[in-house]
């Protein structure tokens, strides 16, 4: 196939001093787009700030013959964000892509999760994304093209020991992405979400040494830059990548009972029913919850 370029769009990628967001901006310009690289810089566990992040990737970007601007503002505000997705408009004249990557960390088991850590990180992954993905909404909906990356994890979609925050705040993020799909789809916005496994700083600590080296950011960088493409026509998706692998996750929701609502429904009535009510055998995905709401209201009035 043809080489897949970038040339006239304008990328926003997020949290790109480092790790993945820096992979992906580093592929996107040498693929022909303009890049902000926005990066708060500070610690993984969000914690200070510092604008070295930023400016040496664009350095690097630049030494390579492509083009790009830093910018170090924060996604946790509205103003701050607003000011990110400005810097684009400001300097590259548009934006066409919006890489919602931006992250911090704060591990704790419940009992021992203090409040800030819990708010901290919806304030960068929730809030962070929603205020770029709003500001970036604008000018893609009057320009009827966009596309919008964001990032969930593993841990939102499957659970992981110590990251109620993070969990919650990823998932978040898909439930997001799929209602700004929706709302995109008449503009030409796709919005997808990526589930990455990279080692990074923010797993450092955590990956065994020698699997560190097979999940390199690089790796999920190339389906990142497929879904920012105008190639791309897949919205509210959501993609594992990592380490070579690829695939397609969803929200999946099995065939069910329906029983008759004229009478009363008992608990034993349920316990009865139990396998068919768990199975996701002959399940499928919804596009929509409207969609999910007809499926249901057909089955009611068939039975
Ligand atoms: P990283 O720590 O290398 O990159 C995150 C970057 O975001 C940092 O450079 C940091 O300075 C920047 N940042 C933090 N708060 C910010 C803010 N308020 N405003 C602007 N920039 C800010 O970590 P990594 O792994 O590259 O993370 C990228 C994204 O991928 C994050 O959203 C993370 O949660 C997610 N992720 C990573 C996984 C992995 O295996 N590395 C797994 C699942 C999700």
């Amino acid at each position: 196939m043809a080489e897949l370029r970038f040339e006239n769009k304008v990328a926003v990628v997020t949290g790109a001093g480092g790790g993945l967001g820096k992979a992906y901006a580093l592929l996107l310009a040498a693929r022909g787009a303009k890049v902000v690289v926005n990066d708060l810089g500070g610690t993984f566990d969000g914690s200070g700030s510092n604008a070295t992040f930023a400016q040496q990737v664009v350095d690097e970007i630049k030494a390579a013959g492509g083009e790009a601007v830093a910018n170090y503002d924060s996604v946790a505000e509205w103003d701050s964000a607003r000011n990110i997705i400005n810097t684009a408009v400001d300097t590259f004249g548009r934006l066409d892509i919006l890489i919602n990557n931006a992250g911090i960390l704060r591990d704790k088991s419940i009992l021992k999760m203090e409040m800030e850590d819990y708010r901290k990180i919806m304030s960068v992954h929730l809030d962070g994304t929603f205020f770029c993905t709003k500001a970036a909404f604008a000018i893609m909906k009057d320009q009827a093209y966009g596309r919008i990356v964001s990032t969930a994890s593993a841990a939102g979609l499957y659970g992981n020991f110590g990251q109620t925050n993070y969990g919650a705040a990823k998932m978040g993020i898909v439930g997001m992405m799929n209602c700004v799909a929706q709302e995109g789809a008449r503009y030409n916005i796709k919005a997808n979400t990526i589930v990455p496994t990279a080692g990074t700083r923010l797993t450092f600590t955590v990956m065994p040494e020698d699997i560190i080296g097979k999940v390199r950011p690089e790796y999920v960088a190339p389906i990142v830059a497929w879904l920012c493409s105008e190639e791309c026509t897949e919205t509210a998706r959501m993609i594992s990548a990592g380490g070579g692998y690829f695939s397609r996750a969803a929200v999946v929701e099995g065939p069910g009972v329906v029983f008759d609502s004229t009478k009363e429904i008992t608990v034993e009535m349920i316990v009865e029913k139990l396998d068919q009510i768990m199975t996701l055998e002959g399940g499928r995905e919804y596009t929509s919850a409207m969609e999910q709401a007809g499926t249901v209201l057909s089955k009611m009035i068939v039975s």
